[in-house]
């Protein structure tokens, strides 16, 4: 997908620019859903699934949402319940009007101060002609609300899962394993989906469970596993999880914590007989390589108490047979251990693993494998990271400090 860009204006030039079809849009905070439609056979337009907040970055989160038709959407937000603002997604000069993926990115927001927001849809029913559109029915939420990341604010905590594999029955069951006061955010560490089969399949894997847990009020982290670079849809999946500046993988400042989400792609080589000559992971994974270095050469990097890595494939050790997890350790292993990160977080090998500083050679991060069916709790205060993984069911399976 290309890279969006959000287009801020007030709410007075909003409705101007809208017509008059938006000048009745009323601001109750309930759902107000749509005529029925006899053009498309009865079903109201409506929001069907969402919202669930993605990708933070500073003073800045994407919301995603998704319609049962085509539609054209827009963000009204502001603070203290003023719904004064409103934010559309462009993409290269066009807003979109042919998905029923909406993602809005708002920007500029006040970091650690909450913002209320509220989802406005409307159907695109059609081109007359290439001057005549064709409209139906808008819909508006309700009105949720969200904070956005602080990156000075002194103790925060946040919770991660990953390994999936389209099994929402055992994700939600987690959900209710762990104590979530204090949590900021949610990590989702790639193979959440078994393979991109469907649409329907990421409703119902996880972003409906999600949603209903926490996604209209805590940001997602989603990395992106081998399993989603697979399947029909694996092509489109940035359209249902953007990442950030049209990536899947970037770096955002919370708590004193420099976070770094990176994307490991495929776990064989590229000319691997499965992949059908339809992967380029290798230049991929070197464009990252140069951007990580560069990251953790920043201030923001630099500036934090704390760094802390996300891949869905973690750094293999030395010997073992998985090309992916030995392209990770060949290519990132070094910028990681000499920016003086302190945790590296993975899953995909399905079973649980920590590597202190000093058991792999020079290593002096603590990397962990998390398996499928446990829960990282990260408790973040200023003199040290608290790791607390969660077996399904509550019974701790490790608990560790790394301190600043
Ligand atoms: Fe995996």
């Amino acid at each position: 997908m290309s890279e969006q860009h959000p287009v801020k204006f007030s709410r007075r030039e909003f409705v101007r620019r809208s017509g008059a079809g938006l000048l009745g849009l009323g601001l109750t905070g309930a759902a107000l859903p749509a005529a029925c439609d006899t053009e498309s056979g009865g079903e109201a337009f409506g929001i069907t699934h969402g919202p669930v907040v993605q990708s933070p970055g500073p003073g800045e989160v994407t919301v995603t949402w998704h319609t049962n038709r085509n539609g054209v959407s827009n963000v009204l937000y502001g603070t203290d319940g003023q719904l004064d603002h409103v934010a559309v997604t462009s993409r290269d000069g066009l807003i979109p009007n042919d998905s029923t993926c909406h993602a809005v990115r708002l920007t500029g927001l006040v970091p650690g101060k909450a913002f209320q927001y509220q989802l406005i849809s409307r159907e695109f029913k059609k081109y007359v002609s290439p001057y005549v559109v064709k409209f139906g029915e808008i819909v508006e939420s309700e009105t949720f609300t969200c904070t956005p990341l602080d990156p000075v604010k002194e103790s925060f905590s946040f919770l991660m899962w990953n390994d999936i594999h389209d099994d929402s029955r055992r994700l939600e069951a987690m959900f209710e394993d762990v104590a979530w006061e204090g949590v900021d955010f949610v990590v989702l560490n790639g193979d959440i989906l078994n393979d991109f089969i469907s649409q329907e399949q990421f409703f119902s894997a996880f972003y409906d469970a999600c949603s209903r847990r926490f996604g209209s009020s805590l940001p997602m982290v989603y990395v992106r596993g081998n399993h989603e670079t697979r399947g029909p849809w694996a092509r489109r999946l940035s359209d249902f999880v953007p990442g950030r500046d049209g990536r899947p993988y970037y770096a955002f400042n919370h708590g004193n914590v420099h976070v770094v989400a990176l994307d490991s792609g495929e776990d064989k080589p590229d000319d691997n007989k499965e992949y059908a000559g339809l992967v380029e992971f290798a230049s991929f994974r070197d464009e990252q390589t140069r951007w990580l270095q560069a990251d953790l050469e920043s201030e923001a990097a630099q500036r934090a108490r704390f760094r802390i890595i996300l891949s869905h494939q973690p750094m293999a050790p030395v010997g073992t047979e998985c090309f992916g997890a030995q392209e990770v350790r060949r290519l990132w292993r070094g910028p990681v251990n000499a920016a003086g990160a302190h945790l590296w977080l993975s899953g995909h090998t399905h079973d649980f693993a920590w590597c202190k500083p000093g058991e792999d050679g020079d290593n002096r991060f603590h990397a962990m494998t998390n398996p499928p069916d446990a829960t990282v709790r990260v408790d973040v205060a200023p003199e040290a990271l608290q790791v607390a993984v969660i077996q399904k069911g509550g019974a701790v399976l490790y608990q560790g400090t790394i301190p600043a």
